[in-house]
């Protein structure tokens, strides 16, 4: 044991000499549009509570009445006695809201990633010997590329194409045409977490139907944000429906409690009730999380009024912080990246912009290239447009002391 301590205070000393180490800042009640640290109200900048429904009134009234009528947990994994009737009801909001067949629930988008790669690809399925293939997005989440870990080496090849890069992609599953692969997945975001950019799954699609692939997307930062109705990034590029697997989080947009699901054909969610290892030895949802997450889905299906407050706000803000002279990534996702360069620059920048009221987070080396350190802003339809002002009073401020801006 005291070999490990030592090596384990060795690690976390280089982690704080890198400035790699990971603070956490307490907020000190509901995560909101404005929330409070250290006493202070300060303009939340930094979540992906992006609909602004992780402290609304009827998620909350919602959850509450989960507790009342279902308890407070289940107390077991689905198949044994954690099937509560509200599960597959929330399943079924799920796949009317995506235009899939089915929907199966998991304890976290994390849990439906590892799930579903190893539970294809590590099954005979008939077949003595086989070998699987996947081609994953150069950027995709780490869930993605942890899910494909659990992939046994022997079975499966894993190969990763250039960022959103459909000729790649293109190219090497036409070099592969000719192998004898069992199953070709292709596996991207549909939003990248720090890019902000969605994959562009209208070519995707085509790619996958000329090549005979199965096309998974892990679309947790569009569900609720992205096209007209919030129906993610297949609205966005306009295939809603026609995407074969979709994972997503309800920790996010859908009110950032927790919860995942793995959506698609009937057959398909049927088996990985049967295979999928995350949800046969882990415990289902709280009723609390499910009725919040229905309540979310209905608020989403009856009006568009959040995803348009939503799309207003991304739209204002990006508009403003161009014009004050910061540079950001283009696009129209609510995560706006502002480029600052240097790592420096961004952990002071962030540092100061606290100080001033605004909570954002900055990102360096190595979880972005060198030399792209960055501010990653996320706006809420929680905001106000005087909140988003005064965030935008605090950047002019806090971009002029430090000579980003003139
Ligand atoms: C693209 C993506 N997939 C999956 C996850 C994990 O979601 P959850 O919090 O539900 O495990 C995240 C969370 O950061 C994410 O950004």
């Amino acid at each position: 044991m005291a070999n490990v301590l030592e090596l384990v205070r060795n690690e976390l000393k280089l982690l704080e000499a890198s400035k790699t180490f990971k603070y956490e800042v307490p907020l000190e009640g509901p995560q909101d549009g404005i929330v409070r640290v250290d006493g202070r109200k300060v303009i939340m900048l930094a979540s992906n509570n992006y609909l602004g429904l992780s402290n609304h009134p009827v998620i909350r009234r919602a959850a509450i009445k989960g507790i009342r009528e279902y308890g407070y947990g289940v107390a077991s994994v689905r198949f044994i006695c954690g099937t509560q009737d509200i599960h597959f009801d929330l399943e079924k909001r799920i796949s009317k809201f995506l235009g899939t067949e089915d929907t199966i629930l998991f304890s976290s988008c994390w849990a439906a990633n590892e799930a579903f790669f190893a539970a294809l690809t590590n099954e005979k399925l008939g077949f003595e010997s086989y070998k699987d293939v996947i081609y994953s997005d150069r950027l995709n989440h780490a869930s993605i590329i942890d899910g494909q870990r659990l992939c046994k080496a022997e079975t499966t090849d894993r190969k990763i194409y250039a960022h959103a890069d459909v000729d790649d992609l293109a190219r090497q599953l036409e070099e592969d045409k000719e192998k004898n692969y069992r199953l070709r997945i292709i596996a991207t975001d549909g939003v990248f977490s720090m890019e902000g950019d969605l994959a562009p799954l209208d070519k995707l699609v085509e790619v996958a139907s000329r090549y005979d692939a199965i096309l998974f997307v892990d679309d947790s930062h569009a569900v609720g944000v992205c096209g007209k109705s919030g129906r993610g990034t297949p609205e966005a590029k306009g295939v809603h429906g026609r995407v074969d697997v979709l994972t997503g989080t309800l920790g996010k947009a859908i009110g950032g409690a927790a919860g995942g699901y793995i959506s698609g054909k009937k057959e398909l969610i049927a088996y990985m009730r049967q295979k999928a290892r995350p949800y046969t030895f882990s415990n289902s949802l709280p009723a609390s999380i499910v009725y919040g997450a229905a309540a979310a889905f209905d608020m989403l299906m009856k009006s568009k009024s959040y995803v348009k407050k939503l799309h207003k706000n991304t739209a204002y803000f990006r508009k403003k912080i161009v014009k004050l002279g910061f540079k950001i990534l283009e696009g129209d996702h609510p995560i706006v990246p502002i480029m600052l360069g240097e790592a420096p620059i961004a952990q002071e920048m962030s540092n100061a912009l606290l100080n001033a009221g605004v909570y954002i987070k900055g990102l360096w080396y190595p979880v972005v290239p060198k030399g792209e350190a960055r501010l990653r802003a996320q706006v809420s339809a929680a905001l106000t447009k005087r909140d988003i002002n005064k965030a935008l009073d605090a950047f002019e401020e806090v971009g002029k002391q430090m000579k980003v801006i003139q």
